[in-house]
């Protein structure tokens, strides 16, 4: 999307070939930083420390790891190395785990001299999958809008979203927000209600700075709002992204997504998921059960980063000394309170049969 006009994306291969490059997520929306990763252990620094974040952007910049991994060793215990250690940077996105397999079938049956090569290339198309499926979400989703703006003759249509399932998420486009973008971009009045999405306040940060550059008209508001925002008429549709969607159609995504979709159900209010069938996980039914939830440091709980009015970056302690902490990074949405799944191939309910029929390649034998 575009930043001052000029069409971005979160990941790249540098000019010269030799690198890859990313926009250094966890100084926005301050500081528009971009890093250079050069081999292994920068990539999994980035994804690890959130520099790059979202569930997509994740597994491209691990693609993209494993083609640095083999540029230095394309050995099989290099291999197996790298493997391991993209695998352990973040437990609950899928896309990481499918990304790293996809580069697996990609190289393991190559000669050393031929996967540096074949990483690269696979890393490459991974990447412009993402697009091209986030742009298909964007047009599904997009109909979604369109149908409440028809409803609404003409009066701003509010998408209330948390945390960032945006481009900066994804390659480009985003999931959530591609249907938005392409609302925007054909002159509907659309509006977002940005969750902060605390602690790491992804949505007041990112979204935020991202909605903004590409001209989205949009409000920043507490995580606890929304339910307020829903009985008073305020909320259209609720679009947020997902780090893994099992087979029965349970939702994983950042940390009060649950608490949303609880308001959503109550106030009768459309909770649309979007995702990137790459996000799908067929191997798991019961998501509150099955799907681990990381939990993250206390620093993120109990620390506060930002600006201060004579443009220094400081960060401050907002509880007691001593008090104990807890960070779940995320939740599960049980499929009951998920009125749709916006996906590339279309928006399907969220069960266990609607999902097969759209992925039957990706749900194989494991129904
Ligand atoms: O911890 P993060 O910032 O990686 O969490 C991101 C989310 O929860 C997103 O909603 C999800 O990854 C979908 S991104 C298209």
């Amino acid at each position: 999307m575009k930043i001052d006009g000029k069409p971005t994306r979160t990941i790249w291969l540098e000019a010269d070939g030799q690198g890859v490059g990313i926009i250094d997520q966890t100084q926005l929306p301050h500081r528009f930083v971009t890093l250079r990763l050069t081999d292994l252990a920068d990539a999994a620094h980035a994804i690890k420390s959130m520099q790059v974040r979202g569930a997509p952007l994740i597994g491209a910049a691990a693609a993209y790891g494993m083609w640095l991994a083999l540029r230095a060793d394309a050995s099989d215990e290099a291999l197996e190395r790298a493997y391991t250690v993209l695998l352990a940077t973040r437990p609950t996105a899928i896309n990481l785990k499918w990304a790293l397999d996809e580069m697996l079938a990609a190289v393991r049956n190559r000669s050393r001299a031929e996967r540096a090569a074949a990483a690269l290339s696979r890393a490459g198309e991974i990447a412009e999958e993402d697009v091209a499926i986030n742009q298909a979400i964007g047009r599904n989703g997009l109909k979604l809008i369109e149908e409440i703006a028809a409803k609404k003759n003409g009066e701003r249509v509010n998408v209330l979203t948390h945390c960032n399932a945006g481009w900066l998420a994804t390659v480009d486009w985003g999931t959530a927000t591609a249907p938005i973008y392409m609302a925007h971009d054909k002159g509907m009045p659309v509006h977002v209600y940005a969750d902060e999405t605390r602690p790491r306040n992804q949505g007041a940060s990112l979204t935020a700075w991202e909605l903004g550059h590409h001209g989205v008209p949009h409000t920043v508001i507490p995580d606890n709002t929304g339910g307020h925002l829903m009985q008073h008429g305020l909320v259209d549709i609720v679009i947020v992204g997902t780090d893994r969607v099992t087979a029965q159609g349970d939702v994983c995504n950042k940390i009060g997504t649950y608490l949303k979709a609880l308001a959503a159900a109550d106030n009768k209010v459309p909770f649309y998921v979007a995702l990137p069938s790459p996000t799908i996980d067929f191997t798991v039914s019961d998501g509150v059960a099955e799907i681990p939830i990381e939990q993250r440091g206390a620093d993120e709980v109990a620390m506060m980063s930002g600006r201060t009015k004579d443009g220094r970056i400081e960060t401050v302690q907002i509880i007691p000394d001593g008090s104990p902490v807890a960070n779940y990074a995320f939740d599960v949405t049980p499929a009951r309170l998920v009125t749709g799944l916006i996906t590339e191939r279309g928006v399907l309910a969220a069960n266990r049969e609607a999902l097969a029929k759209a992925f039957p390649e990706r749900a194989g034998n494991k129904l």
